[in-house]
């Protein structure tokens, strides 16, 4: 039986729906078009219908025809205009530009500083952020009255569990995992309950130093840190040695570098001074070492700490430590 022109009407529209693609709009032209299509067949059976409708139902059926053609026309010439629209793939083209990431500079001097200790035969080491009293004071032969144990300055957490302020409590771990000789640096994150100023900030960054066999003497501390901060900054840079205290070094000192703004004259960067400190040291105090398990009537050595921003903010002529935290592009893309 045939069905009605509405019918024939209603999925025809629902099929040009259907078409994706020109295979689709084949199929749809051949099996409603074509010469065996559907249109065609309904067109014959026209003689089946009662006489006084067979003309109105060719008319409706004509109808039909041009609407599927015109429409499959639109589909073909939409198709067509879309290729031509198509760019193609030209190979040539240069890529989309992906914004290239960068170190952070404090790793970047990190890093440095890393390699060129790890050069004079140091390795690394690491310990937590989260310390005990113990570590980061006792066993550094801080006195249980001494200032820096103070609630200004530390982060206390519990009872004797602090933040260290200071990666010289990892030197006692090293010293009690590791035999002399020892040679090894130990980066970190410290904390200091400090006011956040151009120059001071809560956390930052330190590369601890040891060194322990016998015999270590003074001059091989000099002539390590001398030749750090030569390499680091460059091998004409004027530094100087000068007295200093820590509780955990005896004799301590504190190593400055030239100014690198006003070359020593005095400037408001050094503070009128000329030079600008980068790194505690001293000979590790025998106290320390029977801490940390080793016998100090055999060997001796020396520790070092060296502040990252510091240095980065010398290395770099960077004037507000808070920059480095601030995460703000605009700052970072300047050291990729
Ligand atoms: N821990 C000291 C500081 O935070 C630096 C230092 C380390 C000094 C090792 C001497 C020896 O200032």
């Amino acid at each position: 039986m045939l069905k009605p022109i509405a019918e024939l009407l209603r999925q025809s529209q629902a099929e040009l729906q259907d078409i994706t693609d020109s295979e689709g709009a084949e199929r749809f032209r051949i099996k409603w078009l074509g010469k065996k299509g559907l249109v065609r067949l309904h067109f014959k059976s026209i003689v089946e219908a009662p006489e006084n409708e067979r003309k109105a139902l060719g008319a409706r059926l004509n109808e039909l025809y041009s609407l599927l053609e015109s429409a499959l026309e639109k589909y073909s010439s939409r198709t067509v205009a879309a290729k031509k629209n198509e760019p193609g793939i030209d190979c040539t083209l240069p890529g989309f530009p992906f914004p290239r990431g960068s170190l952070h500079p404090l790793m970047t001097v990190r890093n440095r500083i890393r390699d060129i200790f790890t050069g004079m035969g140091f390795t690394v080491a690491y310990g937590p952020d989260i310390e005990s009293d113990y570590y980061n004071f006792e066993a550094l032969n801080f006195q249980p009255d001494h200032p820096a144990r103070d609630m200004q300055d530390t982060f206390h957490i519990a009872e004797k569990i602090l933040l260290r302020t200071h990666t010289s409590p990892v030197q006692i771990r090293v010293m009690k995992s590791q035999k002399p000789p020892i040679r090894a640096i130990m980066p970190g994150r410290v904390y200091r309950n400090e006011e956040i100023s151009a120059r001071s900030y809560c956390m930052f960054h330190q590369v601890e130093g040891l060194f322990i066999d016998e015999n270590v003497s003074f001059a091989d501390l000099k002539g390590t840190l001398f030749a750090f901060a030569r390499t680091f900054f460059d091998d004409k840079t004027r530094l100087k040695i000068r007295p200093s205290f820590f509780p955990f070094t005896e004799p301590s000192v504190e190593i400055d570098v030239e100014c690198f703004l006003c070359k020593g004259a005095g400037c408001s960067i050094c503070k009128q001074g000329g030079w600008l400190e980068i790194l505690g040291a001293g000979m590790i105090h025998p106290n320390v070492l029977r801490s940390g398990g080793i016998d100090s009537e055999k060997y001796t050595g020396f520790a070092f700490g060296i502040g990252i921003e510091r240095i980065a903010l010398l290395k770099y002529g960077i004037d507000d430590i808070r920059l480095f935290f601030e995460n703000d592009v605009r700052f970072l893309r300047q050291f990729s």
